[in-house]
């Protein structure tokens, strides 16, 4: 979840590392550092706390060409200046960024404190600093540059867990070594410069070209370019990639948080998932990524789609819309649960993963998994060149646009479209006639104008959520309710509100109301009605009765306005119509900007909610 950078070059490194820094912060930002390597020693700068901690800290110009930093998501060790990184190795002779998880760090840790070490910080990263140091001191004095490589392989030798990790040297000047495993890392190859970063964004704005590292992989970097091997000392003979031009650091715009700017870009986000991608003539989706004739979607056996967060809400969507139009068994799957099951896994199943970022650790590993038992998977993924993008090899892009905001928002909608076009596709090769295809087209084409229409309810949603907030009585908990197509809506709508307000709030399904979450209605705590016209839309009315006979104020958002639901409720959002199964895309946006609304009456972060990162990059 950490974000390292690292640049070996003619340049100053300084505010190279701390633009790539700025760019990488959304990955985490408990806390945030620097190493510039020198010759003979190594100046390291790190402070708790957000990016502009550590700036008010670093020198105001530094002569360095070589450095490391580092914006870190605690996983060991307490937020704190002494365990952010970089970690010096005892004798200051090596710095170390590491984004991963040590899994016999206890182990290691004996074994060198009983040989005398002393540690400065909590972290599991410290202890790869003096692993390295150790192995370049048993290397002696005049080993030459290649020893630091060495070094860094028989450190890495005693490590079980995942890294990506990048360090620098006081011996030798404008070198920087990186490693992967499970985390990733990239080189950015430049004119007389490299670059290594955890992300290529980092580096997109100085050069397009990348070289990925797979686990198990080094890379050592200097001006005069960079070569890879193996920990086990084979060389890597791998080009470069042009990587996707640089996004460079976003603009809010007008608005006052990237998550809200990211809301108001929902319609043109959608549409662009959609592009090119219809086919009205024929009622169908043409996704060239996922290259099945319709012979072959005929013998899928089920879909099981893969994701975590938000990701696997979509999931959820795209499970129901599978079994709707296409009647092929379906299921969404918690992607670490899933993995850590022994899942069994069919090779006549198609297997779907879901990210935004591609970069998700648990998502990652449950491709790895299924694919490793001779399953097939495509991605879902917004997140162009990204670690699961080159996992899955064939998928669909979303092309939401970037995404800074901790809480997805465009993402969500922009996968549960992509589903629908999978969904859509397999229906028409199995089970949905031409008039019922086209239908769907209609109403897909139709969604952008009417996400921009449900983005006018703002005014209002703001009041909503000025009661919910209420100064000194803001509400104990907030219950989202839906059924079918808009049971993962409802769970979606509750994590963004605990999420960006940390207010509790809590999605369940209609159905199961009265089997335990009735207990917590009362007048304080206001339920949220997703409701649709359709199959569930009269259930839902009598779950609606049942909390208010309890007195719980019930907010509906539904498509359409249908007659006399508005006696029925305290409040009504009514959305342009829509067919029911992809009344989740369009719901949800009242949702998003009442999440928003509350945490900023509360005073909250809307962009970096606390405890939280953009990419959950350790499992
Ligand atoms: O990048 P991914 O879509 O794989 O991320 C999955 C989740 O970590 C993510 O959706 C998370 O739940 C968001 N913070 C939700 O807003």
């Amino acid at each position: 979840m950490c974000g390292i950078i690292g640049y070996a070059g003619p340049r100053k490194a300084l505010p190279l590392v701390i633009q790539g820094l700025r760019l990488l912060e959304y990955r985490g930002y408990d806390s945030a550092g620097v190493a510039l390597g020198g010759s003979g020693s190594i100046r390291v700068f790190k402070k708790e706390g957000k990016l502009a901690n550590l700036e008010a800290v670093l020198p105001a110009s530094s002569a360095a060409k070589c450095g490391i930093g580092h914006t870190r998501w605690a996983t060991h060790g307490a937020v704190s200046d002494a365990n952010a990184h970089p970690h010096l190795g005892p004798a200051g002779k090596v710095a170390l960024v590491h984004n991963g998880i040590v899994d016999n760090w206890a182990e290691l840790k004996r074994e060198l404190e009983a040989a005398g070490a002393a540690f400065a910080s909590e972290t599991d990263s410290e202890i790869l600093a003096h692993l390295v140091e150790r192995e370049l001191s048993r290397l002696g004095p005049s080993c030459p540059r290649s020893g630091a490589i060495e070094a860094v392989a028989a450190a890495l030798g005693r490590v079980s867990g995942t890294y990506g990790l990048a360090c620098v040297f006081a011996d030798f000047p404008g070198l920087i070594v990186g490693a992967r495993n499970g985390s990733p890392l990239a080189v950015g190859v430049g004119e007389g410069e490299c670059f290594i970063a955890s992300d290529p964004a980092a580096f997109a704005a100085h050069t397009r070209q990348a070289v990925f590292l797979r686990d198990g992989e080094l890379a050592a970097i200097d001006a005069k370019g960079w070569q890879t091997r193996t920990l086990r000392g084979e060389a890597v003979l791998r080009g470069a990639e042009t990587i996707p031009e640089a996004a460079g650091l976003a603009d809010k715009g007008a608005h006052p948080d990237f998550f809200l700017k990211e809301v108001y870009e929902q319609p043109q986000a959608v549409e662009r998932t959609l592009g090119g991608r219809l086919v009205r003539e024929y009622g169908n989706a043409k996704l060239g990524g996922i290259e099945l004739s319709p012979r072959e979607m005929h013998g899928i056996s089920e879909v099981v789609f893969l994701g975590m967060g938000t990701a696997l809400h979509a999931a959820m969507s795209g499970k129901a819309l599978v079994e709707a139009w296409a009647r092929v068994p379906a299921r969404a799957e918690d992607a670490s649960e899933f993995r850590a099951a022994n899942p069994i896994v069919d090779p006549a199943a198609l297997y779907v993963a879901v990210s935004q970022s591609g970069e998700t650790a648990d998502t990652l590993a449950a491709v790895r998994e299924v694919q490793a038992k001779g399953g097939r998977v495509v991605g879902l993924v917004n997140s162009v060149g990204s670690s699961l993008a080159r996992l899955c090899g064939a998928g669909v892009y979303l092309h939401a646009g970037q995404e800074l905001s901790v809480a997805a928002s465009k993402s969500y909608l922009a996968q549960v479209t992509g589903c629908a076009l999978i969904a859509l596709s397999l229906g028409r090769a199995r089970h949905l006639s031409i008039g019922e295809g086209r239908r769907v087209v209609d109403e897909l084409v139709a969604l952008p104008a009417k996400i921009d229409e449900a983005l006018s309810l703002r005014p209002r949603v703001e009041e909503l959520a000025a009661r919910i907030a209420s100064p000194g009585r803001p509400a104990p908990s907030v219950l989202f309710l839906g059924r079918g197509f808009l049971y993962p809506a409802a769970l979606e709508g509750a994590l963004k509100l605990k999420e960006l307000s940390y207010l509790h709030a809590e999605g369940f399904a209609g159905g199961a109301l009265k089997h335990g979450p009735l207990a917590l209605v009362g007048p304080e705590t206001p339920t949220i009605a997703l409701i649709a016209p359709g199959a569930s839309y009269e259930r839902t009315l009598s779950n609606i009765a049942e909390v208010r006979a309890r007195r719980g104020p019930v907010i509906a958002v539904c498509p359409g306005a249908p007659e006399g639901l508005r006696e029925e409720v305290d409040e009504l959002f009514a959305l342009p119509p829509c067919m029911e199964e992809l009344a989740p895309v369009l719901e949800l946006v009242p949702l998003q900007l009442l999440a928003r609304s509350v945490a900023s009456a509360l005073g909250r972060d809307v962009d970096r909610p606390r405890n939280l990162a953009k990419s959950v990059t350790t499992e």
